[in-house]
């Protein structure tokens, strides 16, 4: 835990859960149980990993060609990452932390292959966490992640992390609840009732591997969080989101293995819950004999779809 930082009388007592960037904290906040069991519970669901783990066998391409811009792209007109993402960057850049201007189908950022420098404003997914966070354990849905400083709109949050797998090797959500299915080619086509976005229908031959100009209905590659994440497996599900997903390209440009970032969608204040939409297809997930699973949501906004599958 930094120096800088006191806990609320309330969320007594504390535990340090991992280190990051800036500290992320664990509080149990009616102090019901003693520390050391609550922590033994935590750590021993799940191994802590700040980065992205890849499963044997999955080969992630590094050779896409990078921008010849010095110092920051931002200050560069000919930057060819911007003309990537459609002429613009993707990112303003606002006290030193770049913002999203906007959720795109895609963000390409630099990476190894640019030789812009490291704090340019088009690799903001990869500056590290931000801002001041706290894994806090909720009325109703589990644990959950808030913050403790303001967040503007537009900030990067954190990357949905765990082990990168084939969706056909992973046990489905009955037994994992911890599977993030990286779904960009779809949100691309709007399968599924997915949004879409801007650059949707931006025709690039490099985005899609092979000759997947047909998006497959289900994606090939998630994100197993189940025994190894970060604070950002215990994101909650709401229907009226305070961070949106995206899914960002630094060193390939193969939308199926895209980096899944989460950025504020709003003004967060202080002791908000983080939230993002799961997206699940209602009646998507059905049991050993056939029955639709149904799990109720929790969320409580006034809008909320009361299933989040
Ligand atoms: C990725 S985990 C989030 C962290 C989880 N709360 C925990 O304690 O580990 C997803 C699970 O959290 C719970 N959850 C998330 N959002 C929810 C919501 N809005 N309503 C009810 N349960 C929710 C569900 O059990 C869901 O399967
Ligand atoms: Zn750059
Ligand atoms: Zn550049
Ligand atoms: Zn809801």
């Amino acid at each position: 835990m930094g120096t800088n930082l006191r806990p609320y009388p309330w969320q007594d007592p504390w535990v340090k859960m991992a280190t990051h960037t800036l500290p992320i904290q664990v509080g149990w906040p009616w102090a019901a149980k003693p520390m050391g069991r609550i922590a033994g519970f935590i750590n021993r669901c799940f191994v802590y990993s700040k980065s992205l783990k890849i499963s044997k066998g999955i080969k992630i391409p590094s050779d896409c060609a990078g921008c010849d811009c010095e110092g920051d792209c931002a200050n560069n007109k000919n930057c060819s990452c911007a003309q990537l993402n459609g002429s613009d960057l993707p990112y303003v850049s606002f006290k030193n932390i770049g913002r999203l201007v906007e959720p795109k189908a895609v963000v390409f950022e630099c990476g190894a292959n640019c030789s812009c420098n490291r704090n340019c404003v088009n690799r903001t997914s990869q500056q590290g966490l931000q801002h001041r966070l706290e894994v806090f354990k909720t009325a109703s849905k589990g644990w959950g992640v808030r913050t403790w400083d303001t967040i503007l709109p537009g900030a990067p949050i954190c990357e949905y992390v765990g082990v990168l797998k084939r969706t056909e090797e992973v046990d489905g959500l009955l037994h994992n609840n911890y599977i993030f299915d990286i779904d960009c080619l779809q949100t691309m086509k709007g399968l599924d009732g997915r949004e879409k976005r801007a650059g949707s229908d931006m025709n690039m031959p490099s985005l899609h591997a092979e000759n997947d100009s047909e998006a497959p209905p289900a994606p090939e590659y998630c994100i197993d969080a189940g025994s190894v994440g970060s604070f950002a497996r215990f994101i909650n599900h709401s229907c009226n989101p305070n961070l949106f997903v995206q899914c960002v390209l630094t060193n390939h440009h193969d939308v199926k293995l895209a980096k899944v970032m989460l950025f504020a969608a709003d003004t967060i204040l202080p002791l908000q819950e983080l939230c993002y939409d799961y997206g699940y297809v209602l009646n998507s997930v059905v049991s050993a004999d056939g029955e639709i699973v149904k799990l109720p949501c929790c969320c409580g906004a006034p809008d909320c779809r009361k299933r989040l599958y």
